[in-house]
């Protein structure tokens, strides 16, 4: 089948073009690769952001001057060492995590990387901890990346908790191209929607990007805009 060699070469082509954009633009030092250790010694699923996912919130990060960074779901502190990093000394992270034992992964992790000065993990439930986060707003950067049907209400959140030039970023907005489709799942339908609101929301501008490791899912990225 003609068409299977083509695409399987170009499978192998793309592969190849990851690698070296990870080799020379988002290599994983120590911390990270011990975070990722430390997740798989505690048994928790393996749905970190890819390296690439991750330089590219670092880039987000320094193009708003973030100084105050708000994540939704920690799981092992992955994602949250490569948005620490892209912090000022006096910056901050809050990370929101539900679950008390991936919480300890992260504390480990963030000390590990040499971020634990500037980032902190908050356990409770998400929806529960935004609203106790509003004497501390205004965040520069939000990244949503917990339990999926809720996506909309941590829309709002964000929406309240940032400024005009904040950029607020969700992972898993494609999800195989279903998130763009009628779906019977929740989470697919709270990604969905999630989409609806950021593309039709007159204060932000947004674009889908397929990012992650075989480019079939990826970060909806918004900007509050200005005016
Ligand atoms: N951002 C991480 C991956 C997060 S996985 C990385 O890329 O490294 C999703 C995480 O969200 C899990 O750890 C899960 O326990 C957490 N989570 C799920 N529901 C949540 C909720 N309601 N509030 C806070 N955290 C939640
Ligand atoms: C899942 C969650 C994620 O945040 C992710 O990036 C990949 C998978 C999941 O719940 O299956
Ligand atoms: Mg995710």
């Amino acid at each position: 089948m003609v068409k299977e060699f083509i695409l399987s070469e170009h499978a192998i082509l793309q592969q190849q073009i990851e690698s070296a954009i990870i080799r020379q633009f988002a290599p994983e030092d120590e911390g990270l690769r011990a975070a990722l250790s430390a997740a798989k010694e505690a048994g928790l699923p393996e749905i970190q952001i890819s390296p690439i996912q991750g330089k590219f919130l670092q880039l987000l990060a320094t193009m708003c001057n973030a100084h105050k960074i708000l994540e939704i779901g920690a799981l092992a502190g992955y994602s949250g060492i490569w948005l620490a990093r892209a912090l000022p000394a006096d910056g901050h992270l809050i990370s929101l995590e539900v679950s008390p034992e991936h919480a300890a992964v992260v504390r480990n992790s963030f000390a590990r990387a040499g971020v634990g000065d500037r980032a902190e993990v908050r356990v409770g439930k998400a929806l529960e901890v935004l609203p106790q986060l509003q004497s501390e707003a205004p965040f520069d950067l939000v990244f949503i990346d917990a339990d999926k049907s809720p996506y909309p209400q941590y829309l709002d959140w964000a929406l309240r908790l940032t400024r005009p030039g904040s950029i607020i970023v969700a992972d898993n907005c494609i999800r195989g191209g279903r998130a763009f489709q009628p779906t019977e799942d929740e989470g697919t339908a709270g990604v969905a929607e999630y989409n609806r609101r950021v593309t039709s929301d007159p204060r932000l501008v947004s674009l889908a990007l397929a990012m992650d490791d075989d480019y079939t899912d990826g970060f909806a990225i918004s900007v509050v805009k200005y005016e």
